[in-house]
């Protein structure tokens, strides 16, 4: 088999999310692996460079997964030939200047979610590519969950019928950080670092219900901060400036309505940290991270309100499992091996910076619309 070596920076491996998911589960997997077929019989094998701020923290990174590759100097790996695609997973405030140096140096870019932290940015940089003739993508993860994957199934098959809404709850209790640690950054707290849940988590759910139900055409949110104070990863106590729960509802092309709650102040009584429950005429699923059930319109319940009688129908238990019926893959993986092969076999990839842009903006109108009280119409954007 030929290998087809692509060099790839990746900057902000040292995060969460640059290490883990991307790192480890998405590109070296992909070495584990082999590499990633294409259809005459060559491998596209990644071979990534580690950028970052901390020589020490990548040296490490880098023995630790027998890597080489490895440098503080953004501009010095931009500017090397065999570098082909720059990835960023830096704090969001960063990733904008960083994009816009690996467009001018002419490199594809990949990059986490959000793509720029407001919609003017995001089209800019989304020219900017354009200009450049470059291959851009944007990550988009939950698409590839298998519970939502097992939802597209039902949707692409017909088994709801006419959908009329979707109800999505997501969220977990974050730690204070002072009596037991945080489990998320501190900058996800303060908007003056690009915090916020609006920021974080409505990119995710613009994707999610275009590519489900439609698109998105109007939004109406309210925002608060539960927890105004919080303990930052020193010890230091810090006021929490930006949103940490938001109620959104989202009115979709076709009718549907859709309602989802964000909240990283929740306690969970569901079986997964995200669930999304979508009714139609012929039925109804509830959709997790890894799991979705059904309920067909010939095997409702009947029930009838009584407060005075207890309940007499087993809710829960009246829903089908959907069989999984093929392996899932890690998402985050999925979704890279989409994007080398659209960078070097030409293979189609619809997330590219201007459906990143349409995530920036119903964030932007998320947090305009909590801000003057108002349900706000979505623009279509256009480069
Ligand atoms: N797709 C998803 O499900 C998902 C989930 C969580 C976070 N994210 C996104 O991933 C990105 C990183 O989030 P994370 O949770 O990994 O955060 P993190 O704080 O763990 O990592 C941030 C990275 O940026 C680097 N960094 C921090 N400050 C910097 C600065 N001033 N200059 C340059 N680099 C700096 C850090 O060294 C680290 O490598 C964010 O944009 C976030 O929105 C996506």
């Amino acid at each position: 088999m030929t290998r087809r070596s692509i060099g790839i920076i990746v900057n902000g491996v040292t995060g969460r999310m640059g290490y883990r998911q991307h790192l480890v589960r998405s590109l070296l997997a992909i070495r584990e692996q082999g590499g990633v077929p294409l259809a005459d019989g060559t491998s596209i094998w990644p071979e990534p460079v580690l950028v970052g701020r901390s020589e020490s923290r990548l040296r490490e990174i880098a023995e630790r997964h027998g890597l080489t590759d490895w440098t503080t100097d953004l501009s010095a790996a931009l500017a090397r030939d065999d570098v082909e695609v720059y990835f960023d997973a830096q704090v969001t405030q960063q990733r904008e200047k960083a994009i816009r140096r690996a467009l001018e140096a002419g490199k594809h870019v990949y990059t986490e979610k959000p793509l720029a932290e407001d919609t003017e940015g995001a089209l800019d940089l989304a020219r900017a590519a354009r200009a450049a003739g470059v291959r851009t993508g944007v990550v988009q993860d939950k698409l590839f969950l298998p519970g939502l994957r097992k939802l597209k199934r039902l949707i692409d098959g017909g088994f709801f019928g006419r959908i009329l809404s979707v109800r999505g709850e997501f969220g977990y209790w974050v730690f204070e950080g002072d009596w037991q640690p945080a489990q998320r950054p501190s900058w996800n707290y303060r908007s003056e670092d690009g915090g916020g849940i609006v920021v974080d988590m409505f990119p995710h759910w613009q994707y999610v219900l275009e590519e489900l139900f439609g698109r998105v055409r109007t939004v109406s949110c309210v925002t608060a901060t539960h927890v105004p104070q919080r303990v930052d990863e020193a010890g230091r106590s810090y006021p929490a400036t930006a949103d940490d729960a938001a109620y959104g509802i989202f009115e979709l092309d076709g009718g549907v309505v859709a309602q989802l709650n964000s909240s990283w102040c929740v306690r969970v009584h569901r079986d997964e940290l995200v669930e999304f429950q979508v009714d139609g005429t012929e039925g109804s699923a509830v959709a997790g991270l890894r799991s979705c059930r059904v309920q067909h319109r010939a095997v409702t319940p009947k029930p009838v309100w009584n407060p005075d009688l207890p309940v007499t129908e087993p809710f829960r238990s009246q829903w089908t499992e959907v069989p999984d019926n093929e392996e899932f893959d890690n998402g985050f993986k999925v979704q890279w091996e989409a994007f080398l092969r659209h960078v070097v076999a030409n293979e189609p990839f619809p997330w590219d910076f201007l459906a990143g842009a349409r995530g920036v903006q119903l964030a932007e109108l998320g947090l305009r619309s909590a801000r003057e009280g108002v349900r706000l119409t979505i623009p279509e954007l256009d480069l």
